[in-house]
């Protein structure tokens, strides 16, 4: 390994003298990439096995799992008592914890993480949360969220029902994410993550079902159509955990349903609906938060450096064609929908469902 120790002598527009010592420069033996820490280093191979054989370069079902499992993993915490490490990989480590309902149509995504770990050498909680930041490095609109590597594999499980339900109630929900330190708001934002995914088993025969027209784009649409009247169950339904959606194929989870028309959240979440920058911006806030719960950040290297910046989403939520605001539950108490949005021209349309990604045996 080379170490370049650069120093950059300065002079100040006033005459005076600075030395100013840049950070140390390190080049990764493995392909020349620069990093400012050696911790880095391993990371550009699990960054390449992730975009080329894992996500394929997309936003897709995979992208989305992850994304999920970096949720699923963190909140096996609180900061009242003991329910489990957090952050760290233990999902993986621990099988029962696939056992637990809310984890159901994981294990696939589960061992293809694994693997990359092992063959890269990285912990599995590193390996979660580096790849959720890569994954939604993928995703249009998605911001960079500050990644840390670092974290020591898992000593235990985490406890049951640290993961909220689509079916529990607003005050369960808020006090479970209260529980693992995250007011309401800062669920609503982190919400933003079902703008690119869609569900497998709370109506299983509709697997794949998205919860907006624009899955595998990380933006405000989502907080749009959540707010429109529900009037179907695009597949078998109603099933517990699932309310009525807008859009024939788009699927809504009871718990979206919940945080959009909650007074606690309703403003908030319609706030998103015409600030993708904001909603970018709380929800890479909140992410960076819940890939550190249970760690140490102080024991931790910041390789945000390794990445990428996400292609814009479209700058605007637009009603789908034939909805409008009157097709709005206005739910925010203090101010109204916004009133400034276009609707797209033709005829209903019918959500497709996400092409699923790997096959696992
Ligand atoms: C109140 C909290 C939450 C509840 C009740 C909830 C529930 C669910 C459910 C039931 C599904 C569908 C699973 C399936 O049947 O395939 C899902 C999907 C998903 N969730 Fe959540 N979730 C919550 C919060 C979060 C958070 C905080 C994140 C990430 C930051 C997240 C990320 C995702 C993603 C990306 C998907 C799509 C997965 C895919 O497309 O395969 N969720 N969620
Ligand atoms: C969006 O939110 C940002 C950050 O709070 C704010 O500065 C900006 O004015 C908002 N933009 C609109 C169009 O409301």
């Amino acid at each position: 390994m080379l170490l370049l120790d650069l120093f950059a002598v300065t002079t100040s527009f006033l005459g005076l003298f600075f030395i100013k010592t840049v950070a140390a420069q390190i080049i990764c033996p493995i392909d020349g990439t620069v990093v400012n820490n050696f911790a880095c280093c391993p990371f550009v191979a699990v960054k390449s096995d992730l975009l080329a054989n894992v996500f394929d370069g997309t936003c897709g079902a995979n992208a989305a799992a992850v994304i999920r499992l970096a949720f699923s993993d963190a909140i096996g915490f609180s900061i009242n008592t003991d329910k489990g490490g957090g952050a760290d990989g233990s999902i993986i480590t621990f099988p029962v914890e696939l056992t637990f309902p809310q984890n159901v149509g994981l294990d696939c995504i589960v061992k293809i993480i694994d693997n990359v770990a092992g063959e890269r050498g990285v912990s599995r909680g590193d390996a979660i949360h580096f790849a959720a930041s890569i994954a939604l490095s993928l995703c249009p609109g998605a911001p960079v969220v500050q990644t840390f590597v670092g974290r020591p594999e898992a000593n235990r499980p985490a406890a049951p029902n640290t993961i909220p339900n689509p079916f529990d109630p607003a005050n369960t929900i808020f006090a479970r994410m209260q529980d693992a330190g995250f007011s309401p708001t800062e669920l609503v934002a982190l919400l933003a993550a079902h703008s690119i995914g869609s569900q497998h088993d709370v109506d299983p025969t509709i697997p794949g079902a998205p919860f907006d027209t624009t899955p595998g784009s990380f933006d405000s649409q989502f907080f749009l159509e959540t707010l429109l009247r529900g009037t179907l169950f695009p597949g078998d339904g109603p099933h517990q955990g699932e309310a009525t959606s807008p859009l024939p194929g788009e699927f809504r989870l009871q718990s979206d349903f919940t945080c959009a028309r909650d007074p606690r959240t309703a403003c908030t979440w319609q706030s998103f609906v015409s600030n993708q920058t904001l909603m970018a911006a709380r929800f890479a806030t909140a992410m960076a938060k819940l890939t550190l719960l249970g760690q140490d950040v102080l024991t931790l290297t910041d390789c945000t450096e390794l990445i990428p910046r996400s292609p814009p989403a479209a700058s605007q939520a637009v009603f789908p064609a034939t909805k409008s605001r009157p097709d709005i539950d206005q739910a925010c108490a203090i101010s109204l929908f916004p009133s400034t949005l276009k609707t797209l021209v033709g005829p209903e349309p019918t959500v497709l469902p996400v092409p699923p990604q790997s096959v696992c045996i």
